[in-house]
């Protein structure tokens, strides 16, 4: 039978608090499933700091390389907050993701019903809402040169290339094709050069491969407004890095908390599968993080494994454990009854056997 090699980057703060439940789920599912795991941990962001003087060392590097699929908790803190450039918890996360090539960040948010009513946004607002940010994340003014700070002025640079600017939106057009046909590519073509580019380009390529797709262009300083007033417009969101940094925070919004939303980032190699959430540190150490973004982060590893099925057990395992009135506090309203972390992972790991 299979076993997949899986690299654990459990990373700092409620990062390793998240994982941990995530690797429980794991080893249930293979316990009725045909396919095993086998897990590699490694160093990354403060953790790797402290140990290795290096936010991303050789070794995690290699080790990420030489597996099926990588699952990060999140990286970075106060503890390491006065740190600069290459030496940031940050950098090691932006080297991982430039070393694994992955591009194309899926950043999907789903709102049930039962969701709806943690939404600070009225439930009519958001129940149903069923969209993907398609997030470019090796490029763009995350890594363009020239970078500097003379301490009088400092700059970045916003840079993308037509190469760079298709292979992503072909994965949004991909996505699109599997869903509701549609998509929104969001820039600032009003203002910046770059997004002129991005904004020919994405247009070429609809007209050349994908013209039976539905194609908008919004500019991000409303899309971040409609994302709240009318975010049922949305099928598939194609962005840049950064204002797909935003607007993934934004979404969180809709479910009522960003411990709820997953992300896979995907290139041609392995995998990297991610919370959109960072390390918390207001809530790190206590058992209240929701370990709801890191699982569904998990199927998304699954479904790219091509473990479908154990995939879809998850997401109604989890669809299930929110018919309970058990919630993390970033989601206990009145009504509810407030679970820690490792209780309400197992509660969707109890579900999800039932699924499976
Ligand atoms: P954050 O995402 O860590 O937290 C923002 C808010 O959301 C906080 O109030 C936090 O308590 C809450 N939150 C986040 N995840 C949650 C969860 N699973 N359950 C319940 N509540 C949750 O963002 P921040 O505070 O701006 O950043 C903290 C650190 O994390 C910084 O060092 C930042 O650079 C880093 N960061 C890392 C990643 C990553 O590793 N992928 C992503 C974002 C931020
Ligand atoms: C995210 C995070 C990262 C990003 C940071 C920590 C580098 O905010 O994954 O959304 O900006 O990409
Ligand atoms: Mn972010």
């Amino acid at each position: 039978s299979k076993t997949y090699k899986i690299t654990l980057l459990p990373g700092d703060g409620i990062g390793p608090e998240v994982v941990a439940e995530s690797v429980k789920l794991l080893d249930v599912i293979a316990e009725k499933s045909d396919f095993s795991f086998e897990y590699t941990e490694a160093l990354a962001g403060g953790a790797a700091i402290d140990a290795r003087n290096d936010p991303m060392p050789q070794e995690t590097i290699d080790a990420c390389k030489a597996s099926d699929a990588v699952l990060l908790g999140a990286v970075g803190g106060p503890k390491w907050d006065d740190l600069t450039g290459a030496m940031r918890p940050e950098s090691g996360l932006l080297k991982i993701r430039k070393e694994l090539a992955v591009f194309a960040n899926l950043r999907p948010v789903a709102v049930p019903p039962s969701l709806a009513e943690s939404s600070p946004l009225r439930p009519a607002a958001v129940i149903g809402v069923d969209l993907l940010t398609v997030r470019e994340l090796t490029g763009g003014i995350y890594f363009g040169q020239p970078v500097g700070n003379d301490g009088n002025e400092a700059f970045n640079t916003m840079r993308y290339s037509v190469e760079e600017i298709e292979r992503v939106a072909r994965v949004a057009f991909e996505w699109a094709r599997k869903r509701r046909n549609k998509v929104t590519s969001v820039d600032k073509a009003n203002v910046l050069e770059v997004s002129r580019l991005w904004r020919d380009t994405v247009k070429a390529l609809h007209k050349k491969e994908f013209s039976d797709v539905e194609l908008d262009h919004m500019y991000i300083d409303n899309a971040t407004m409609q994302m709240v007033i009318n975010p049922r417009q949305f099928d598939v969101i194609l962005t840049g890095n950064i204002f797909g940094d935003i607007l993934s925070d934004t979404s969180a919004t809709l479910g009522g908390s960003l411990g709820l939303l997953p992300s896979a980032s995907l290139g041609k190699g392995t995998g990297l599968f991610e919370p959109v959430h960072g390390s918390a540190p207001d809530i790190a150490g206590q058992g209240k993080a929701n370990p709801i973004a890191m699982i569904l982060s998990t199927a998304m590893m699954l479904d790219d494994l091509g473990e479908g099925k154990a995939a879809t057990a998850v997401r109604q395992g989890l669809e299930a454990a929110l018919g309970h009135n058990l919630r993390t506090a970033d989601l206990c309203h009145e009504g509810y009854t407030p679970a820690s972390t490792s209780e309400m992972g197992e509660l969707i790991r109890t579900e999800t056997l039932r699924h499976l």
